[in-house]
C-alpha cells in the first residue's frame, strides 16, 4: 500500500501523514508549499507539490500511490467561492485523478451535518452543502470509498472512546484530530469500512470498541 494524503499540511492532514509514517506505510504528502510541508511533516514522507484546483498537477502527484486520503478544506475567508472551489471542485478533481489511476480506496474527510442545508455552518459560504455534493460525487464515482464525517475537531488528544454511527444519525459532539486520522487510516484496513459513510465523535462515557466492531455497526 502507498498512500497519498491531500491537505497534508492541514491540522488533520499532518496527523494522518505522521500516523501513516509511524505505521511504516509509504506516504506521499500533497502540499501547495514545499517549505511549509518540510517544516511540518516527517522526513520519511515523500513531498509533492500540487493543488487540487489545478487538475493538471494531480496525475504526477498521485504517481504510484494505491490509496488516497483527502483532508483538504477551505479556510474561512471573505471569498464566497472558497468552499465551492476547495471542498467541491477540488475534491472532484482529485476523484477524477484517482479514477484515472485506478486508486483502490479513496477516503474523504467530510463533516457531521452535511445533509442539513439550514445548519448554521452553511453560513460559511455553504460549506456543508458543497461537502455533501463532493460526497455524492465520490459515491457515484465507482471508486471504493469511505466518507469520514467527524464532529467538531480538537487539536488536543484525549482518551475518550470513538463513537461511530451511520449517515445522518449524529448532529453534535467533537473529536480530537488524531482520532480522525486514526479512523481514516483504519478504514483502509477494515473490510467493513468499504463504501460507507461513518460519523464519528469521541465521548468519555462511550464503551471502548475494537475497530472492526465500530465499522461493522455502521449501515
Ligand atoms: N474545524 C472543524 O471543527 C471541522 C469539523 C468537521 C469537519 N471538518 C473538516 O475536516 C477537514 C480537515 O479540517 P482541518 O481543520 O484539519 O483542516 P485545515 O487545517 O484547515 O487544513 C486544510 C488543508 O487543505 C489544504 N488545501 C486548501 N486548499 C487546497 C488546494 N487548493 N489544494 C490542495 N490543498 C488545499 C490546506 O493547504 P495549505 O496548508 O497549503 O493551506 C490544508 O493543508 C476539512 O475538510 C474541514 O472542513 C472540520
Amino acid at each position: 500500500m502507498k498512500a497519498l494524503v491531500a491537505g497534508a499540511t492541514g491540522q488533520t492532514g499532518q496527523r494522518i501523514v505522521k500516523q501513516l509514517v509511524a505505521k511504516n506505510i509509504a506516504t506521499i504528502a500533497l502540499v501547495r508549499d514545499l517549505e511549509k510541508g518540510k517544516s511540518l511533516l516527517p522526513e520519511a514522507a515523500e513531498l509533492v507539490v500540487g493543488d487540487v484546483l489545478k487538475p493538471e498537477t494531480l496525475d504526477s502527484a498521485i504517481a504510484d500511490a494505491t490509496v488516497i486520503i483527502c483532508a483538504t478544506g477551505a479556510s474561512p475567508s471573505l471569498d464566497p467561492t472558497g468552499p465551492y472551489k476547495v471542498d467541491y471542485e477540488g475534491t472532484k478533481n482529485l476523484i477524477e485523478a484517482a479514477k484515472a489511476k485506478s486508486i483502490e480506496h479513496f477516503v474523504m474527510v467530510s463533516s457531521l451535518c452535511t445533509s442539513q442545508f439550514f445548519h448554521p455552518l452553511n453560513l460559511f459560504w455553504l460549506v456543508l452543502y458543497w461537502k455533501k455534493k463532493a460526497e455524492e460525487y465520490l459515491q457515484a464515482s465507482g471508486l471504493t470509498y469511505t466518507i469520514v464525517r467527524p464532529g467538531g475537531l480538537k487539536n488536543e488528544d484525549n482518551d475518550n472512546p470513538v463513537v461511530m454511527s451511520s449517515a445522518d444519525t449524529l448532529s453534535e459532539g467533537n473529536i480530537p484530530r488524531s482520532k480522525v486520522a486514526q479512523t481514516c487510516i483504519e478504514s483502509l484496513f477494515q473490510l467493513q469500512a468499504k463504501n460507507k459513510i461513518v460519523e464519528i465523535v469521541a465521548k468519555p462515557e462511550a464503551p471502548e470498541k475494537p475497530w472492526p466492531d465500530l465499522f461493522a455497526n455502521v449501515a
